[in-house]
């Protein structure tokens, strides 16, 4: 070990105490608008800072491989009854510590390396988890899947089924490869997937239907956008901290019949420690779907719908106004007429507007350097929580439209941000919510 003076040791300790604090004060002044996160409730937070991220609990509750377990036991099956009632599931599991690793453990219980697995193009609205070993996908990667992708319909985002067929049929006849997995669920999630449909085509071919519901789950759970499981899912993925606004952790939900091979599978596959103050998160956030989530998902879609509409109407290029823009917390904008995405997020980033820049499907055919794509997505359901409704969607249009179309300097723009953001100060569709929705916790 170098030998640091203690007094450097403390500056090191110090600075990092600081950033956070900074970091605090710089969300608690912004607008949050990245669509896969989301502020958890103060009682969420409070489960994070609690013991249970010392602890270890292998296994399944009541056949754990370390003492200690008592009242972790108790915390860890109740999110398990909550997450079947939210998802209406015969099985859950709630320890994958992500999506991605919820995913892996799809994978793994329902392929084996070498199989065909179909997955969306990221440019689509595919997530690297889903992704080819060439592009260093964790499906291809990782479990060494051969990922094929959806034939795709730009003009309407949506999978074409009958193209998708077709692909298909051609993939058997030429390479003598048929598929063994489907893998729908997006990162750009506009509107639900035809699930029914891929059902049948899986049918056809004896596949599992997989459904990664990382950004719609808190969606579902509230009963809007679509029901997977009910639908043809064998099986759904979940990260547990973006439209389901709790720690950040993944899940696993699922049929009776999955329950072995899935448990299996998590562990002592792809977990040993599985991040037991998350898991109580989980819980308290599935308590508060429970409780809250129908108004809440309701008023998510309700203010993408119209955050979409006022931009549009500003002169912003919000893509597919024909189909209503978004079923979901998303909205995705095409910002090239003025600049690339790049440069619109740096630009919404001084201003206070944090979103971030996104390949856009017409970036697929004119293969776009994805560090520059031609889109910016932006997810509502963080100011949602916040309180705000469709009144404050149109505000928000009109501070973006001054950045993206009127050229106004940003650091002007981010005042007029940090004053809109002081009425809206906690975290709504909780239980509970004394502290400030971005208020550092001190506990030293
Ligand atoms: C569709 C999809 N699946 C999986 C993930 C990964 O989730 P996590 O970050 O919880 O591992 C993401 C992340 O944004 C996602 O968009």
């Amino acid at each position: 070990m170098e030998a640091v003076s203690v007094g450097k040791a403390k500056e090191a300790y110090e600075r990092v105490l600081s950033l956070l604090q900074k970091h605090h004060s710089w969300f608690s002044s912004s607008l949050p608008m990245i669509a896969s996160e989301n502020i958890p409730s103060p009682a969420v937070r409070e489960a994070l800072a609690s013991d249970f991220g010392n602890r270890y609990a292998e296994g399944w509750p009541g056949e754990r491989l370390y003492a200690g377990c008592r009242y972790i036991d108790e915390v860890e099956l109740i999110a398990v009854e909550l997450g079947k009632r939210a998802f209406q599931a015969e099985f859950v599991d709630v320890r994958p510590i992500s999506g991605v690793v919820a995913n892996l453990v799809a994978y793994s219980a329902f392929a084996e390396p070498g199989d065909v697995m179909m997955a969306l193009a990221i440019p689509h609205g595919g997530h690297i988890s889903h992704g080819k070993r060439k592009w260093g996908g964790t499906a291809g990667v990782v479990r060494g899947l051969e990922v094929e992708r959806y034939e795709f319909d730009e003009e309407n985002y949506t999978i074409d089924v009958d193209g998708t067929r077709r692909r298909l049929e051609r993939l058997e006849r030429e390479e003598g490869r048929r598929p063994k997995l489907f893998l729908l669920g997006a990162s750009v999630f506009l509107f639900p997937h035809p699930v029914k449909e891929i059902r049948q085509i899986a049918d056809e071919y004896n596949a599992y239907l997989v459904y990664d519901a990382a950004h719609v789950a808190g969606l579902i759970a509230g009963g809007v956008f679509q029901d997977p499981l009910r639908e043809g899912a064998d099986c759904m993925t979940l990260s547990t901290h973006k439209t389901l606004a709790g720690p950040q952790h993944g899940m696993v939900v699922s049929w009776g019949r999955y329950a072995e091979k899935l448990k299996q599978v998590a562990f002592p596959g792809l977990l040993s420690n599985h991040h037991l103050h998350a898991v109580a998160g989980v819980a308290i956030a599935l308590a508060e779907a429970l409780a809250f989530y129908q108004e809440y998902a309701r008023q998510i879609v309700r203010n993408s719908k119209a955050l979409a509409q006022a931009l549009y109407e500003n002169g912003v290029e919000v893509l597919y106004e024909h189909r209503g823009f978004t079923e979901s917390h998303t909205v995705v904008a095409d910002v090239t007429k003025y600049m690339d995405g790049r440069e619109a997020e740096e630009r919404l980033e001084r201003a206070g507007i944090i979103i971030n820049r996104n390949l856009i499907p017409k970036d697929y055919r004119l293969k776009t350097d994805h560090r520059r794509p031609s889109g910016i997505r932006l997810g509502t359901q963080e100011v949602t929580r916040l309180g705000m409704g469709e009144s404050e969607m149109k505000h928000i249009a009109e501070l973006i439209t001054k950045i993206i179309i009127h050229g106004r300097k940003p650091e002007e723009v981010a005042k007029e941000v940090a004053e809109f953001r002081r009425e809206y100060r906690r975290v709504h569709y909780c239980f509970e919510s004394a502290t400030e929705a971005y208020g550092y916790i001190r506990i030293r």
